[in-house]
């Protein structure tokens, strides 16, 4: 099969927020292991402030996120279908909703009852989950072709940075 072509925007913000929603689940595992461990801890649990770097990742995939979303339910509403896509930005908001609800002074004072947590939990939870099922859902769609031309840094003409308004311009008078 011959390799598909992402729309580079497309690509920037999807490899963005994948790259962070991986900081974030590693750096919450670490806060976990640390703050937690109810349900088992690391063997081992590398040295720093992971609240603060856990919050910091977030904050940025925030940033980047939103556009993300706007991305995928606009120029990307059609491949919003699929479940397997869907389904990890439901997870992804679940995880970042109860995020922002969170107060990082919880954790350092051993305030594990917050049913927010709970559901933060849940969510650091389902997004793995989420990413696994998608990953594993975009192999059979498309196998490694499809899977590697998300993280290609190919540009055809007509999708350079300096397109991008054009393009969104496009899909607005479309949609009106
Ligand atoms: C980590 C958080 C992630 C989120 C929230 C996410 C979400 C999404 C969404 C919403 C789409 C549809 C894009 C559109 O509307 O045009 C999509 C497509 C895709 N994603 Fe992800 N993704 C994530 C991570 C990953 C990772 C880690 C990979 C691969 C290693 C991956 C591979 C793909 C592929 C191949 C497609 C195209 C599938 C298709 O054509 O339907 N994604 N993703």
């Amino acid at each position: 099969m011959a390799r598909p072509y992402q729309p580079s925007l497309l690509r920037l913000l999807h490899g963005g927020t994948a790259l962070l929603v991986l900081g974030c689940w590693l750096s919450g595992l670490f806060v976990y292991s640390r703050y937690d461990g109810r349900w088992g801890r690391l063997p081992f649990a590398p040295a720093g402030d992971w609240i603060d770097i856990h919050g910091l990742i977030g904050v940025g995939l925030l940033v980047l996120a939103l556009p993300f979303a706007a991305y995928a339910f606009s120029l990307g509403r059609a491949r919003l279908r699929r479940a397997t896509n869907s389904l990890t930005l439901v997870a992804l908001a679940l995880a970042m909703g109860s995020g922002k609800l969170m107060e990082e002074d919880w954790l350092r004072e051993g305030q594990l009852h917050h049913a927010v947590y709970g559901l933060h939990l849940l969510g650091w939870l389902l997004i793995g989950l989420a990413v696994l099922v998608h990953i594993g859902g975009s192999l059979r769609l498309g196998g490694w072709p499809l899977l590697s031309s998300m993280a290609s840094p190919a540009l055809k003409k007509g999708d350079l940075p300096g397109d991008w308004p054009a393009q969104v311009g496009r899909f607005l008078g479309r949609s009106r």
